[in-house]
């Protein structure tokens, strides 16, 4: 789920836990409630930056997907709510000051609970914060905080290597420039002309997807959901997605027989790239490799190693826990690529599924992960 989904859905239920508890707790003129007005209009200041509109949207969806509560973020809302803005009650004896108790009492909780909610709730914020932050920052300052300079270069020294790339491209001292992009730089004018459908992709990104479906399409095609064009390019389009590209230096195009496709409306200069977003995955931050192709002629180089090593090092740097990735099991020659990059099965990863006879299924695809982090190991093996 992109940042800009997951702080809406936050805030869906931040905003519905103060709403309920100021309306259990405080009295309510029954107009408002008639007019079935949220009650809190007038304080969601402190939350949404004035933006009423989008409050009382959100507290509409809340009310009417009551089913998928988070009670997390309820608790939360509320709670973080009274920090900012001491409440009083006047039921009984004068007034009294509201405590995160009395939230806790509102939605059902004993104190032992709701407190172990607010304080898991505490945390994912902050994680969930961080995430945001990276996402939403300008390209060229995540650029300049978090890309290695030298890395976005690409020559191997190792003379086997050079003597490979040098008889590949044709050109004496082979090298490549890797460039990074956001969804948003790639899809920006596609967003801009979806009324027209048929309009074409631009160059880049219809590049990156034409050379996923040639190497991907028949794995995809052969697991329970299939291909589809569409499903692929929303993914790709996914806001928080970062792509890393491989480029013959200055543009320059192979020779035609190194070309992968004959579509001369492709950008033949770009030879693989690598897509990762930087997420959340049960608890804990990760940057989530989505793709990652080198096209035939330009294997065995070292490429998929370079990206690796850059998304690894922008994984640190980043403070993330690991980097992930999801490989179909029949993709035999990647999962051993993998293996040599020391990726392991992730605990999330589904398992064989035990059939009554003794016979188990293995899964279509596995999670692989690769921790990052020394200290941040709460789920490594000892
Ligand atoms: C998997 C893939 C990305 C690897 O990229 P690559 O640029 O060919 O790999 P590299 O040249 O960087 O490999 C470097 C190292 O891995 C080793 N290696 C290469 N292929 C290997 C394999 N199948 N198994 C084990 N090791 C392998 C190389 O010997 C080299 O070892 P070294 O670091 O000790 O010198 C590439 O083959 C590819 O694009 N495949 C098709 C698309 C695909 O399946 N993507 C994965 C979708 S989940």
């Amino acid at each position: 789920m992109s940042s800009a989904a997951t702080e809406r859905k936050i805030n869906k239920w931040r905003l519905w836990g103060v709403n309920k508890f100021l309306e259990v707790n405080t009295a309510l003129s029954p107009k408002q409630e008639r007019n079935g007005e949220p009650p809190t209009l007038g304080l969601v200041r402190s939350l949404y930056h004035e933006d009423e509109k989008e409050a009382t949207e959100l507290l509409q969806e809340a009310r009417s997907s009551l089913k998928e509560m988070d009670m997390t973020w309820v608790i939360f809302g509320a709670c973080e709510f009274l920090n900012e803005y001491p409440l009083r009650t006047s039921k009984e004896n004068g007034s009294v000051l509201l405590k995160h108790s009395d939230v806790f009492r509102t939605f059902g909780k004993k104190a032992s609970q709701g407190t172990k909610l607010y304080t898991k709730a505490g945390e994912a914020y902050l994680r969930f914060r961080k995430i945001r932050d990276l996402n939403t920052l300008p390209m060229p300052l995540f650029a300049k905080d978090y890309l290695p300079a030298g890395w976005m270069e690409y020559t191997s020294y190792r003379s086997s290597v050079s003597q490979r790339l040098e008889s590949k491209t044709g050109a004496s001292l082979p090298m490549f420039d890797i460039l990074m992009f956001t969804s948003f730089d790639l899809f920006e004018r596609v967003n801009a002309e979806t009324i027209e459908p048929t309009k074409p992709i631009p160059i880049v990104s219809r590049t990156l997807f034409e050379l996923i479906k040639r190497t991907s399409y028949t794995d995809y095609n052969a697991s329970e959901q299939g291909w589809s064009d569409s499903k692929k390019l929303d993914e790709m389009k996914d806001e928080d997605m970062r792509y890393l590209i491989v480029r013959l230096k200055g543009g320059r195009s192979p020779a035609p027989e190194k070309q992968w496709s004959e579509n001369l409306e492709l950008d033949s200069s770009i030879i693989g790239f690598l897509s990762f977003m930087i997420t959340e995955e049960e608890e804990e931050n990760v940057a989530y490799i989505y793709e990652i192709h080198i096209s035939e002629h330009f294997r065995d180089c070292g490429l998929g190693r370079h990206l690796f090593s850059l998304v690894e090092h922008i994984g640190r740097a980043t403070g993330m826990d690991k980097t992930m990735l999801t490989i179909f099991t029949c993709n035999t020659h990647a999962r051993r690529w993998y293996d040599s990059r020391v990726y392991e099965v992730d605990e999330i990863s589904p398992r064989p599924r035990k059939l009554r006879g003794g016979r188990s299924i293995e899964p279509e695809y596995e999670i692989l992960s690769k921790r990052l982090q020394e200290h941040a190991n709460k789920k490594t093996k000892s």
